[in-house]
């Protein structure tokens, strides 16, 4: 099996839900018997876990442009490191 082939795979496994033949039972079976609720966890997990709050984020966009960096810069280092502060500044001061 060739690495694209692998990932092709992945790609598939993850983008088709397979409800009758899940990775895990329980999310599997709110999907099937209450979709709203499913729906609403999922949103709920993205926010938790896949995105960085607002003012989480505006915090550190300030914390970096009152070190004197331009704030299209900040935002651009920040957006490329996942928004993990210490590694922008790095980035930044290179
Ligand atoms: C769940 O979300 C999907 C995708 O946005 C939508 O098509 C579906 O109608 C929603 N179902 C419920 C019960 O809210």
């Amino acid at each position: 099996m060739t690495l694209k082939f692998a990932l092709i795979s992945l790609q598939a496994l993850l983008s088709v839900l397979e409800p009758k033949d899940p990775q895990d039972d329980v999310v599997a079976e709110q999907y099937l018997t209450d979709h709203a609720t499913f729906n609403a966890t999922t949103l709920c997990w993205t926010e938790d876990f896949a995105m960085v709050s607002m003012p989480e984020y505006n915090r550190k966009m300030q914390k970096l442009i009152e070190k004197g960096f331009p704030k299209a810069l900040v935002k651009k280092t920040l957006e490329a490191v996942g928004a993990r502060l210490n590694v922008a500044l790095k980035k930044l001061c290179s």
